[in-house]
């Protein structure tokens, strides 16, 4: 296990994937009944922006330091406001220091009774995540592999609630691992919702694992094509050998208010972070047979 989020925090993946856990779980709040967050590769929970490996590959100053710095439009503002809060939290002194993870961006969210599940596999990691909530009666963080982790913890008492499978995709089966724990997830508990986060580096595989995620949710799960979505975004043209140009979100079961957040923020974000030739972006409100053999 050599991946580091700490390389990469608060880059421009995390930033679109950070804003939609952030919508998505602000709206859970919005009914008073508790819901549970899994998060089953959970990191570290916060990152410092000043430690050695945020220096030596400093990610996070084209991503949310471009962010904070600009001039959002209303609409912007309105779909970025619980990340930025997040963040603003993260940072009580205003200047960037630290980049809260979705672990934190969650702890933000949750209220008093509402609980969130961490399971981090790196031993140094997950203790360090562990130190960080032990104070917090919400939190429980677990050195467990968090694909096998799904099946015993969905769906969980309070029947509402978030998973998030991220993982660092430095296996050659990741997408595998990853689709196989949605099915599962899905299966115990088809109301849940579920944000996979992945790279668009080898795009025959991610498009392999939307397109078997949305066909066997519609043609074996009776799946309404509306309750997947689909958001990408890339920062250079996605042809390109060697660091990520672009990543992005399949969120199942989404708040239906996550759309038009998402519609507001992604061409702003593709402008803004930019870094070269052939920034984009795709928005796909519900995953059809016909959406998916569009590919980028
Ligand atoms: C992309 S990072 C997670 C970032 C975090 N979700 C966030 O948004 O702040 C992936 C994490 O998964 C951990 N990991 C790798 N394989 C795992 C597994 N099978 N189960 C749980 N954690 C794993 C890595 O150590 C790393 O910390």
């Amino acid at each position: 296990m050599n991946y580091r989020h700490a390389f990469h925090a608060g880059n421009f993946a995390d930033v679109l994937k950070h804003a939609a856990l952030a919508l998505c779980l602000t709206h859970l709040t919005r009914k008073d009944k508790p819901f549970r967050f899994i998060d089953t590769h959970a990191g570290i929970g916060r990152y410092d922006l000043t430690c050695d490996a945020a220096r030596r590959s400093p990610e996070w100053q084209g991503g949310v330091a471009r962010v904070m710095e600009a001039q959002r439009p209303a609409p912007v503002e309105a779909a970025l406001a619980p990340w930025l809060a997040a963040v603003r939290a993260a940072n009580p002194d205003s200047a960037l220091s630290a980049y809260p993870g979705s672990p934190d961006i969650a702890a933000s969210i949750l209220r008093p009774h509402d609980r969130m599940h961490l399971c981090e596999l790196h031993e140094a990691d997950c203790r360090t995540l562990d130190q960080r909530y032990v104070r917090d009666a919400r939190v429980k963080a677990e050195r467990r592999d968090g694909y096998r982790a799904v099946s015993a913890l969905v769906p969980p008492r309070e029947r509402r609630g978030l998973v998030m499978i991220d993982p660092p995709f430095e296996q050659r089966d990741e997408f595998v691992a990853m689709a196989r724990a949605a099915r599962t997830g899905l299966e115990r508990w088809p109301t849940g919702t579920y944000i996979f986060w992945r790279p668009l580096k080898d795009l025959w595989s991610s498009e392999r694992f939307d397109t078997g995620l949305a066909q066997w949710l519609l043609f074996e799960q009776a799946f309404d094509p509306d309750k997947i979505l689909r958001a990408d975004l890339w920062v250079r043209e996605l042809e390109t050998e060697g660091k990520l140009a672009g990543a992005g979100v399949v969120v199942v079961n989404p708040p239906h208010t996550l759309e038009g957040d998402l519609l507001a923020l992604l061409p702003w974000l593709s402008d803004l972070l930019a870094q070269g030739e052939g920034a984009g972006w795709r928005l796909d409100g519900a995953l059809t047979p016909e959406s998916l053999t569009d590919g980028i």
